[in-house]
This record gives C-alpha cells, structure tokens and sequence, in this order.
C-alpha cells in the first residue's frame, strides 16, 4: 500500500480472527516500530510480547482482579475520567457508536463494565505488547512511545494486520507488573491488540471522525 493509505486504513479493531502472527512478521513490524524518532534519539521503549500461555495467564489474572473491583484500578501516573469540552462530546459520540453497534444501550453499566473487560482479552487478539519506558525519563518520553507506537500500527497495516491501543492496560498494573515482572522503575504506559481483523464483527464498523482542519491549525503568518 502507498503510505497515505495505509494511514486511512487503519482503525481501532476491537474484535480479532484467531489467526497466528507469524514470528517473522511480528519482528518486522516491531523492527520498523524502532525506526520511529525519539528525542536525542534515546530510544526510551520498551514492549512485552505476550502470546500463549503467558498471555492466558496475564487475561486471567487481570479480568480476576478486576472483577473485584479494588482500589488500585487507578492509572499508575496521573490521568482523568473528567473531560471538559469539546472533549466530553467527542468521547461520548465514540462511545455511543461503539455501543449501539453491539447493542448495548446507554446506561447498562454492567453490560458497559463486560465489554471495556474485553481490553483485558486483547479483544481476542493472538498477539498482546505492553509498553514501558524508564519512570525517570521525563514528559517527552510519553512522546517518543507515542510515535513508537503510531509507526508500528501502520506498519502492521502495511503487513495486512490490525491494532488497538488501549490505555486500558495503564490500569490495574499492579497485576501486570507482577505476571510480566516489570521492574517497579519502569511505567506501564499503554498495551495493544494485535492480529486480523474480524471485519463481520459489527464492532469492527466504528468510523471515529476527525474534526475540520480549522478546528486543529491556526496559521500565523
Ligand atoms: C493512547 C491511546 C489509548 C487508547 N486506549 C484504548 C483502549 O484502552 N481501549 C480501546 O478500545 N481503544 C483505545 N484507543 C483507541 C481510540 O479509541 C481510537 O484511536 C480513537 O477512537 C480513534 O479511532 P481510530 O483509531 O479507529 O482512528 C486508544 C488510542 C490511543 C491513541
């Protein structure tokens, strides 16, 4: 594919084939990923690739946990749930698509709290990688594993696979940290779902829209 379609192809898969990733794919993709530029060129990522029984083991684990609810879900660094516009409406609009496509109406929670669970199944991916970087590093870094992360998603397309980020595995990491022995020193940023789409599935159809150019550039001349 040229590039400026790849970049329109990809979108956020929630519902994956089971189909295995080649080992040798995985290792190109990943192997592009750390092409991406970081400042100074520190190359801060890390990634945990969790397949097999080493993923079984992390879903299991995590999704227990979960269900009771403790008071460690909070994120390990600081984030929020509050949003103030124009962000809460953007949020919303993606959720209502999200949710109405598989039925569930606003308001059920418990219906709502099963499926934001299937983050923690890798959406049924065969591949799951968690993202780490040093915690003395500082906000640029949380650049640099961005874009880490940007150029192997399009790299995956390129390769005829599918993504999701999910900043769902920045939560509950107490969990994480200990199945996958992260070092206490390293922030659990983000994972992702990796592997072929199941384009029947109807979650699969969110088309998330972006705003107008004129709401995001001011030109200053
Ligand atoms: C940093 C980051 C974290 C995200 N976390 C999640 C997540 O935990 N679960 C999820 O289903 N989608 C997650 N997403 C996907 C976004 O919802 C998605 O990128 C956005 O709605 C735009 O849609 P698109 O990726 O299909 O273009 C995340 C995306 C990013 C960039």
């Amino acid at each position: 594919m040229q590039f400026n379609e790849v970049v329109r192809a990809r979108r956020s898969v929630r519902a994956f084939r089971p189909d295995p990733v080649a080992p040798e794919v995985l290792r190109e993709v990943l192997g592009t990923a750390c092409l991406a530029p970081s400042g100074t060129n520190i190359q801060p990522w890390k990634v945990h690739v969790v397949t097999g029984d080493a993923r079984r083991r992390l879903e299991e684990e995590v999704l227990a946990h979960r269900d009771t609810r403790p008071a460690d879900d909070r994120a390990e660094f600081p984030r929020t749930s509050k949003r103030k516009e124009p962000y809460t409406s953007r949020m919303r609009a993606l959720g209502k698509d999200m949710y109405g496509r598989i039925g569930i109406p606003r308001g059920d929670e418990a219906a709502s709290w099963q499926q934001w669970g299937r983050n923690y199944r890798f959406f049924d991916a065969p591949v799951g990688l968690i993202f780490t970087i040093d915690k003395d590093l500082d906000a640029m870094s949380f650049l640099d594993i961005g874009m880490f992360m940007q150029t192997l998603m399009l790299a995956a397309k390129d390769r005829g696979l599918d993504t999701c980020a999910q900043g769902a595995w920045n939560m509950f990491w107490t969990v994480t940290r200990r199945v996958l022995s992260i070092p206490d020193d390293e922030y659990i940023i983000a994972g992702m779902a990796l592997g072929y789409a199941d384009h029947a599935h109807p979650v699969n159809g969110v088309v998330a829209p972006r705003e107008p150019l004129e709401q995001v550039v001011t030109f200053h001349e």
